[in-house]
């Protein structure tokens, strides 16, 4: 079983902000879970991350989900990846992936195709490496006639050496009994005084053993951030990238100013996305769609010919040829039918809307379930909490609730039913009945004549 090592104790300390670096998002999900999900992406489930600044985050972010260990002091890579060594005896006899959990763009294919090279040359460590135009900070990659010979830092280089544009990544695969024993005789024998993890390409070769590079397609493996513009910088990277996939794909984009769309959502040949909306989570939109301007979609699942402007919704599904919008919020738990029609400022919660019903205006429906070819009139509310308890409505198909109904719950319309603008459904309604709630209408002769008297003109 290969094994996997992700470095996580750094600090961000020009971030301003006082949480582990790895912790900082990219599209809304930290860089480390990125990490993560690259070796997911490549099948490699045995992690272990190793956490120091402010561990908690980290732990309380994983939750139990992978195996951590504590490093105390920040003392480089090398001590970093030692604290990791009874996980490692656990899995001796494979290989281990040593990655960074502040460089969120390594990529499975890059992680598989490193491992193939590494077992193919029987190399003792793999470095992944990348040509960059500047190699300013990065460890440079020091080669050999058939491989490589070390890996340099630049504050231990010599002018020489800093002009090599190969650098280091920071991600590699080792023999895992060779990473075990060469972290035995790691010494912080360097300009900076740490334990640097690079070192094990001269103990391995120092040993006869093998060392080479893999070369990433990736440029943007060897990627991570210092501060806010880094990250910023990093947010862009991968929003361009995800956008420029949907493109590939047939998704339509005239203009992507303010488009974020995370790295899991799917979207249908033909749809069109316009500017300013962000689809989040596993988000899955059908064919043909029209979503934005200025929608919000998180975790929906939406069918085909759906239409949303100015949407916010969350953890709900919209069915085929549904128009929602301008200015309404789905929250979780809905489901709008197939052509439903949905107009400005109309909230919908924990509701089922029946196919071609149509709430066009000013209304709330929460907690209720609504039947088909249902209208609802301006301004109905159903009024679900009586301050202690949500209570559910049921409407029937074909129901026509006139402007200002309230509903209060628990409360059943039968199927047919009309309600009066204006009433207030405090019982159930049968089948085909027209419930009607008002006072009598009475009138005042003359009322504004009196009181307003001669500013009447
Ligand atoms: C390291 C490499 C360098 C490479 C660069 C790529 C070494 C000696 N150098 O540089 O060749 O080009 O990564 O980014 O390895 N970390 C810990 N504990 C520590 C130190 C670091 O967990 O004591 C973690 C950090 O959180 C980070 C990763 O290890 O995720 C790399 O640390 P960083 O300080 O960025 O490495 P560099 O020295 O910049
Ligand atoms: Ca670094």
């Amino acid at each position: 079983m290969d094994n996997v090592v992700i470095l996580a104790g750094g600090q961000g300390k020009r971030m301003k902000a006082d949480i582990p670096k790895p912790m900082f998002k990219v599209l809304g999900e930290p860089m480390l879970e990125w990490v993560i999900k690259a070796c997911k992406g490549a099948d490699l489930t045995e992690l272990c991350i190793v956490k120091g600044y402010k561990f908690e985050y980290i732990d309380e972010y994983l939750k139990g989900s992978f195996e951590t260990v504590l490093q105390e002091e920040r003392l480089g890579t090398g001590h970093a990846v030692m604290q990791a060594i009874p996980f490692l005896k656990k899995n001796i006899n494979d290989n281990t992936l040593v990655l960074c959990g502040d460089a969120p763009f390594i990529d499975s294919e890059t992680i598989k195709n490193a491992l193939k090279l590494h077992k193919r040359e029987d190399n003792s460590v793999t470095v992944i490496t990348s040509i960059v135009d500047d190699p300013t900070g990065y460890g440079r990659v020091v080669r050999s006639e058939n491989g490589i010979a070390s890996i340099v830092e630049e504050k231990d280089a010599t002018e020489e050496q800093k002009k090599i544009t190969e650098i280091n990544s920071g991600a590699y695969w080792f023999k895992t009994a060779d990473l075990v024993s060469a972290l035995d005789e790691i010494k912080p024998n360097n300009a900076q005084g740490e334990y640097y993890l690079t070192d094990s390409v001269f103990i391995a070769l120092n040993k006869g053993k093998r060392a080479n590079a893999y070369i990433s397609e990736n440029p943007n493996v060897v990627l991570g951030a210092n501060d806010r513009k880094g990250l910023l910088l990093l947010n862009n990277i991968a929003r361009m990238a995800i956008i420029e996939k949907h493109m590939e794909n047939g998704i339509e984009f005239n203009c992507t100013d303010g488009i974020t769309i995370g790295r899991d959502v799917k979207i249908g040949l033909g749809t069109e996305i316009l500017q300013g909306t962000i689809i989040k989570g596993n988000t899955v939109i059908g064919e043909n769609c029209v979503i934005g301007p200025n929608c919000l979609i998180e975790n929906c699942e939406i069918g085909d010919n759906v239409t949303l402007n100015y949407v916010q919704a969350y953890e709900s599904k919209i069915e085929e040829g549904a128009k929602i919008g301008p200015f309404v919020h789905i929250r979780p738990n809905s489901v709008i039918g197939k052509n439903v029609k949905i107009g400005d400022f109309v909230e919908v919660k924990n509701s089922n809307i029946g196919e071609n019903t149509s709430i066009a205006h000013l209304t709330y429906v929460g907690d209720s379930d609504v039947g088909s070819r249902v209208n609802f009139g301006c301004g109905c509310v159903t009024v679900n909490y009586d301050g202690v308890n949500k209570n559910r409505c049921k409407i029937g198909d074909n129901c026509f609730i006139g402007c200002n109904t309230n509903l209060i719950a628990p409360v059943k319309l039968g199927e047919g039913v009309y309600t009066a603008a204006g009433s207030t459904i405090t019982k159930d309604v049968p089948d085909y009945a027209l419930a009607i709630e008002r006072g009598e209408l009475k009138f005042r002769e003359g009322y504004s004549k009196r009181k307003l008297k001669d500013k009447l003109k």
